[in-house]
């Protein structure tokens, strides 16, 4: 997902937190290094995941002091050290030094300071050996850089060996500090991040089975219409981040029903001209509930969602009778989703149709009330 949360998180802040202390060092470092700090800053707004910054970080550590080999370990929720990324090893050298290592990294954060472990020293010497044997060559030099973001340890960057032969001296370990200051900041703000987005998708589900659980008859309906909805937007190739909104924008969809007493919402029969109007009202209500929800650059879509889902192609829907392109594409996308779920389920006074009887529906009222290319799209998802 985009990073929709930079500004709430100020993020800026931190970012100019880091560059001056890039600059303090700046003399000391040539401008590709200094370069390459800047660049690697820049990923403190990227929207990849976790494990995909730590493999870019992983490597872009190994290039910047001409490490051989190393190893990016993040702490684990019961804090144990876990190799999340590698540069220049395989599998199975990866697995010994998690075996044989995880100790000493463990032990390295801990102490929260960076070291370099040459040949020189007896206690040297010998860690050197414990990873040569794991990695089964020579190890002649080894930088360790614990992961530190606001006092909490996040893990360690190991780099092992430079390719001359020569050892790693204070420059490259200044160097690498810095680096790990940056990398621990993004790391500590993908992961906060990551919680955050978790956080919000439970409660969007917490919310959407609240309001499933009022009806017993639309039980699991907004579950399956975000289900059906993400089929159209996979096929139609949409982008992951709108994606991952369209889901939430289709298990929101009749969050408005909340605010529909219960007379209405759980009428058994069809229902009369007064209770259609007020049944109706489930757009604005649930639009006006997202409304409440901050940020609102992250629910501009969901509130399309919620607000549009009933309009029709043809401008007959409601509640702003918005005709064709003028419904936004979750809304129309979600639209169909939630007819196909509706026509298919059971109601108190009528027995849900077959999907096939539903499509056939979805066919004929292409161009009318539903988006004709994406109908299109669905019937051939479905008739698959
Ligand atoms: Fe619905």
């Amino acid at each position: 997902m985009a990073n929709i949360y930079t500004k709430h998180l100020r993020w800026e802040n931190i970012l100019v937190d880091v560059y001056e202390k890039q600059a303090e060092n700046r003399d000391q470092f040539t401008s590709e290094e200094v370069e390459t700090l800047i660049e690697v800053g820049a990923l403190l707004s990227s929207d990849l995941r976790v494990e995909e910054l730590v493999e870019i970080l992983m490597e872009q550590a190994a290039l910047l002091v001409g490490a051989e080999t190393g190893l990016l370990w993040l702490a684990g929720e019961q804090r144990q050290m876990t190799p999340m990324a590698s540069y220049g090893l395989d599998g199975d050298a990866v697995g010994l030094l998690l075996k044989q290592f995880a100790s000493n990294i463990d032990s390295v954060t801990v102490r929260g300071k960076p070291i370099v472990v040459t040949t020189g020293s007896r206690e040297g010497s010998g860690l050197l050996e414990n990873v040569g044997y794991a990695l089964n060559y020579t190890v002649s030099s080894m930088v360790l850089l614990p992961l530190v973001s606001k006092g909490s340890r996040l893990g360690c960057l190991q780099l092992i060996n430079k390719p001359d032969g020569s050892q790693f001296g204070n420059r490259d370990l200044r160097l690498c500090a810095t680096f790990a200051s940056q990398v621990a900041v993004i790391i500590d703000n993908r992961i906060l991040f990551d919680k955050q987005e978790k956080l919000m998708i439970s409660l969007i589900r917490a919310l959407s089975s609240a309001l499933d659980a009022r009806d017993p008859y639309t039980k699991g309906h907004s579950e399956r219409v975000s289900q059906l909805a993400l089929l159209i937007a996979e096929k139609i190739e949409m982008e992951q981040e709108q994606q991952e909104l369209l889901q939430q924008a289709a298990l929101l969809h009749d969050v408005g029903k909340i605010g529909i007493r219960d007379s209405v919402l759980l009428d058994t029969g069809p229902l009369d001209e007064e209770k259609w109007q007020i049944m109706k009202s489930h757009p604005v209500i649930g639009a006006q509930i997202i409304q409440q929800i901050q940020p609102k650059s992250v629910m501009e879509k969901i509130y399309d969602g919620v607000m549009y889902h009933q309009e029709k192609y043809d401008g007959s829907g409601y509640p702003c009778g918005l005709r064709g392109k003028e419904i936004p594409l979750v809304a129309r996308i979600i639209a169909i989703a939630d007819a196909f779920d509706a026509i298919t389920s059971d109601r108190p006074y009528r027995k849900g149709k077959s999907p096939r009887e539903a499509l056939e529906e979805i066919r004929k009222c292409a161009g009318k009330h539903f988006d004709p290319q994406l109908a299109e799209v669905f019937l051939a998802i479905m008739s698959r």
